[in-house]
């Protein structure tokens, strides 16, 4: 028989010392334990021994001391990225599914990531890579990296063998750690993946793509048009997705009360091959899009005059001018007798 991926061998099975199990109460509350032999878990309504669920079938129900009944089962990774131990903001499931789809993450691909943050991120590209790939990850704090590998160490019981971890700024680090044009897949969450632009063109292979994850539409719009001014990349395309729960009860089956209405946004786009410059868009920009003057609060004006949100007109954010000659058609229009309509 072949040698089982990673972490392949704790995913299944029935439960083993050190494995993760999460048990959920009768009215849907979660609590995770990592079993020890010998080790009890206590809630204010009982305890269970670990004793009794090592060795268990996954799916199994346990009682505790005062017959209070549990469902317990291993965490699946989106379940163990959303109660492990953090210390930035992690990426959350829905996302992490989309960025591997779109950003075409594929078994034994060379990928950069950063930053590392608590590391859930990392867990779904070591996933999707595989042994036989290589993740690069790169993180600006030490304590954030190594918080991301202990959480990444009890997920796969193990160092994964295709991470490797390096701690400093991506702009320094990334030339240091690849050479040229050798990298397939770039991901960035971060606060300022534009200013990491140079060092993802020197990276990535013609073709390879560039994937970021940003919070707010400011960071998107700057990096979409870092990404057009830079000219090494393609068009960017930018989504967000929203996931609502569905509640299902008899004949209540409906959307939930309650979803998690933002996260982030992804952009994504790819390294042109040396020297090829891209096609021009035939689309042309709405007026007053590119007028940063404008749009941007806290940036000066050619004049030294910082422009407020007072002096913002449609035409910066896209809108169509409506010509004089067209309202007054309309104001004679909605004047005239009902007859004359
Ligand atoms: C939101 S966290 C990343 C969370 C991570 N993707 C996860 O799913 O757990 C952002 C991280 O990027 C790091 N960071 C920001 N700018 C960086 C840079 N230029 N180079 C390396 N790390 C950076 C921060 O220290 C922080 O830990």
């Amino acid at each position: 028989m072949t040698e089982q991926p990673t972490g392949a061998d704790r995913r299944r099975g029935p439960f083993r010392a050190g494995d993760h199990v999460q048990l959920t109460d009768a009215k849907g509350r979660m609590h995770t334990i990592e079993l020890v032999p010998g080790k009890q878990f206590h809630t204010h309504r009982g305890h269970i021994k670990h004793d009794d669920l090592i060795g268990a079938p996954d799916g199994t129900t346990v009682r505790n001391t005062t017959s209070v009944e549990y469902l317990a089962m291993r965490p699946l990774l989106s379940d163990y990225v959303m109660s492990m131990p953090r210390g930035a903001a992690v990426v959350y499931p829905k996302d992490a599914g989309q960025i591997i789809t779109m950003a075409d993450i594929f078994p034994g691909a060379a990928v950069v990531e950063a930053g590392v943050g608590s590391g859930a991120l990392s867990m779904s590209l070591l996933r999707a890579i595989g042994d036989q790939g290589r993740l690069i990850s790169i993180e600006r704090r030490e304590d954030f990296a190594d918080i991301a590998k202990a959480n990444a160490r009890a997920f796969f019981g193990e160092d994964h063998p295709a991470w490797q971890v390096r701690i400093g700024d991506l702009q320094e680090e990334l030339p240091l750690a690849v050479p040229e044009g050798s990298v397939d897949r770039v991901v960035l969450d971060m606060l300022a993946p534009w200013e990491c632009l140079d060092a993802v063109n020197y990276a990535l292979a013609p073709g390879g793509v560039l994937i970021c994850y940003v919070a707010t539409a400011t960071q998107l719009s700057r990096v979409a048009e870092d990404i057009r001014a830079h000219g090494g990349f393609s068009e960017p395309a930018a989504w967000e997705s929203m996931v609502r729960d569905w509640h299902l009860e008899g004949l209540a089956v409906r959307p939930a009360h309650r979803m998690h209405g933002h996260t982030g946004f992804l952009i994504t786009t790819r390294r042109l091959a040396p020297g090829v410059t891209p096609p021009r868009r035939t689309r042309r920009p709405a007026k007053g899009s590119y007028d940063e003057t404008q749009v941007s609060a806290d940036e000066t004006a050619d004049d030294g005059v910082t422009k407020d949100t007072s002096d913002w007109e449609g035409a910066d954010f896209g809108e169509r001018p409506v010509s004089e000659k067209k309202i007054r058609r309309l104001r004679r229009a909605i004047s005239a007798p009902p007859d004359e309509n």
